[in-house]
């Protein structure tokens, strides 16, 4: 199963994809992490990316594409990939088309998730993540449950840096829905109910 999770921030990709990556058995490639954890080991790419990120910005194509690239070359891909957060624009679409008609493994389907930016708020100004292993939480704790890691708040999750995200996907990132549309491969479900309600349509949606 190759697919991609498509949606606003904070409708609940990253938390879905642990779900959907575990059902499905394929890795979770999530370009924002990827983003992060280069960020935490003080790389290049980290640096150069971190400008963009905290500013709620678009890191350019070029760079994220190659960065995609690559990950797509891992012998785990074979199994298929769930991507989160990727692509963001028509131009990166239009290059992961090209990339996997290249290798001969043309996507399966595009799951976009809806939901309205009042509830995008609420979510990501209570989001915590774990600095050691990354897992989401939707509200602050005393500690990491699964590694013990100190929780923290995104520098993103700032309300004004919020509002400029929402802009941005609703400008570069919206249109890619109607690219994929137009390729016969969108499926769109409610973002809205409980973690586990969402699942269950993910994988049906999936499934079909
Ligand atoms: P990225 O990390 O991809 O951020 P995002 O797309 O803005 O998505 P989020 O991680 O904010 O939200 P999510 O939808 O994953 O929601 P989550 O599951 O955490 O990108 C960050 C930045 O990196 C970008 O701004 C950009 O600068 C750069 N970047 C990344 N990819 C790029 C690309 N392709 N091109 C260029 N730049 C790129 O859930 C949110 C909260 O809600 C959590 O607290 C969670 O616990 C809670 N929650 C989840 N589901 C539910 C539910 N059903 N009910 C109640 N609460 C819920």
């Amino acid at each position: 199963m190759r697919f991609i999770l498509v949606g606003p921030p904070g409708a609940g990709k990253g938390t879905q994809a642990v779900h959907l990556a575990t059902h499905f058995g394929i890795p979770h490639i999530s370009t924002g992490d990827i983003f992060r954890l280069n960020l935490k080991n003080g790389t290049p790419l980290g640096l150069q990316a971190k400008g963009f990120m905290d500013k709620g910005e678009l890191v350019p194509d070029s760079v994220t594409n190659e960065m995609v690239a690559d990950r797509l070359t891992h012998p785990d891909v074979q199994a298929g990939f769930l991507l989160d957060g990727y692509p963001r624009t028509t131009a990166q679409a239009e290059f992961l088309k090209s990339a996997l008609t290249a290798m001969n493994s043309p996507l399966d389907a595009v799951l976009e998730m809806t939901i309205d930016n009042s509830e995008i708020v609420k979510r990501l100004s209570g989001r915590r993540t774990c600095r050691g292993c990354g897992k989401i939480y939707p509200a602050a704790q005393p500690s990491c449950d699964s590694c013990g890691g100190e929780l923290y708040q995104r520098d993103d999750d700032k309300e004004e840096v919020i509002q400029r995200r929402l802009e941005v996907y609703a400008d570069q990132t919206a249109p890619i829905v109607g690219f994929y549309r137009n390729e016969g491969l969108l499926r769109t479900i409610s973002a809205l109910g409980s973690v586990d309600e969402v699942a269950g349509r993910a994988i049906s949606a999936l499934s079909k």
